[in-house]
């Protein structure tokens, strides 16, 4: 087991650089099943989450080659599975992408829901009711999700609920779909445009992607293309978050500023000064934080993904600020960790309320998703103290190089090996 251990309560200064988006690439990655010939994928994120969807491709019969860190050659051609086990879903949010892409590749696929993050309940009804819209029999047999269609068609699909996950899947099966295929109610975030551009890079034939009506009309073949993925907005709001918490001054460099626009601008009304360049901000704060009060919301709303990490921001704030959630059921379980460091929060439903203070005490924390453990760092960097942060597997999920990139800001975090650690290492 490992764990960061962050002696805190020092601004960050300097420049960190982004990597690619965690949610593109896990979109991408599986797309490539769809081409007839080798792709070349650029800007990938070395996180877990990304490992594992190369895991997956392997063992389907994908031929995979390093370039360097962050880009990979892909061949599909000798794909013939069409089963992602549970063992191979494990810890992998996005399992479900290979049934959309399986269908589209092979009109068939069997695929282990998906493992990873817990913030209630995450069902796939929509991804299930655009397969069965373009023709495919869904069913479920011993916990996999089976999709079977002899040939998919083209159809009209209105989502109940604004899905990224579902808008994505659909885009996946219907590319080569026969005829015109229509998402009404689309989610219209970043990585969505950027599947769009990849597959159409393709030969692919997407309109729409970035509106909440996307059109793709299917073609018979897509062929291998090189492609470069999108920053990461999440990574790089979590960044600017941090400088705001510890009263820094970072470059984010390598961002979409237009992608950061709702982060940009909840930041500022804390109180922090944000300069915007052609790919990189600057967030320098130099006050304590203001309150402010934030709803999450799909693209171009104020990402559910940058919830726990403006929460920190704000239990250091002067005043009481109240974060809404509006689209996970559940989004607040970091909320008991961040209490064990002093915050002051209240929860009611979907609705917490912080009441600022002026400092919170290093403690022991768990990283109890993803995101909630980024939180955790943003909290341990600025506070003064010791903030041990365990379950740190979900943090490496997301987030490349978070050591690294947080010790060139001038913070002092360190991976540490536990004792049980030690005891595996010793007994192997
Ligand atoms: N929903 C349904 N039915 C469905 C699908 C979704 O009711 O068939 C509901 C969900 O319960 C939720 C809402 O719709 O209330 C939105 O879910 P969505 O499908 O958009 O989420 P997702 O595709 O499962 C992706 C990201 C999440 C991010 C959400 C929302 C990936 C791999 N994951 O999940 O990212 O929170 O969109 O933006 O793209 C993260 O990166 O930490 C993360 C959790």
């Amino acid at each position: 087991m490992e764990k960061f251990v962050i002696s805190g309560g020092k601004s960050l200064n300097g420049t960190v650089r982004i990597s690619g988006a965690k949610n593109a690439a896990v979109a991408i990655l599986p797309a490539v099943l769809l081409a007839d010939s080798p792709c070349i994928i650029e800007n990938i994120p070395n996180i877990s989450d990304v490992t594992n969807i190369l895991l997956a491709m392997k063992a389907l019969g994908a031929n995979i080659r390093t370039i360097n860190k962050s880009t990979v050659e892909i061949d599909p051609r000798h794909v013939n599975s069409f089963v992602v086990s549970k063992q191979m879903a494990e810890g992998m949010r996005a399992s479900s992408y290979f049934l959309g892409a399986l269908l589209g590749r092979m009109k068939k696929a069997r695929v282990a829901p998906p493992g990873g993050c817990n913030f209630g309940v995450r069902p796939i009804d929509q991804h299930i009711k655009g397969f069965e819209a373009l023709g495919a029999k869904i069913t479920f047999e011993g916990g996999l999700v089976e999709g079977y269609a002899d040939e998919l068609y083209g159809s009209s699909i209105y989502l109940d609920v604004v899905s990224v996950g579902a808008t994505i899947n659909i885009m996946l099966a219907a590319v080569k779909a026969k005829g015109l295929t229509v998402i009404e109610n689309a989610a219209r975030e970043p990585h969505i445009v950027d599947l769009a551009n990849f597959l159409n890079s393709m030969g692919a034939n997407i309109m729409g992607a970035g509106t909440n009506i996307i059109k793709i009309r299917g073609v018979d073949t897509l062929l291998g293309t090189t492609y470069s993925i999108i920053p990461d907005q999440i990574e790089a709001g979590t960044y600017m978050a941090a400088a705001v918490a510890t009263g820094g001054n970072v470059l984010i460099d390598n961002v979409t500023p237009k992608h950061l626009e709702s982060i940009i601008a909840k930041l500022r009304e804390t109180g922090a000064e944000i300069l915007e360049y052609d790919e990189a901000v600057r967030v320098i704060m130099n006050r304590r934080p203001k309150k402010c009060n934030v709803k999450t919301m799909p693209h171009p709303g104020f990402p559910t993904d940058m919830q726990p990490q403006i929460a920190t921001v704000l239990a250091l704030a002067e005043g009481t600020s109240i974060v809404t959630e509006g689209v996970w059921d559940s989004r607040f379980r970091y909320v008991d960790q961040l209490t064990l460091m002093g915050a002051d929060i209240q929860v009611d439903g979907k609705m917490a309320v912080i009441t600022g203070v002026q400092s919170l005490s290093g403690a022991p924390v768990k990283a109890v998703d993803l995101r909630a453990g980024a939180a955790m760092l943003i909290a341990g960097l600025a506070t003064k103290g010791i903030t041990e942060v365990e379950e740190i597997e979900r943090i490496d999920r997301g987030y490349e190089d978070v050591v690294e990139k947080f010790s060139a800001l001038g913070a002092d975090i360190k991976r540490v090996y536990t004792p049980e650690t030690n005891e595996i290492l010793k007994q192997a």
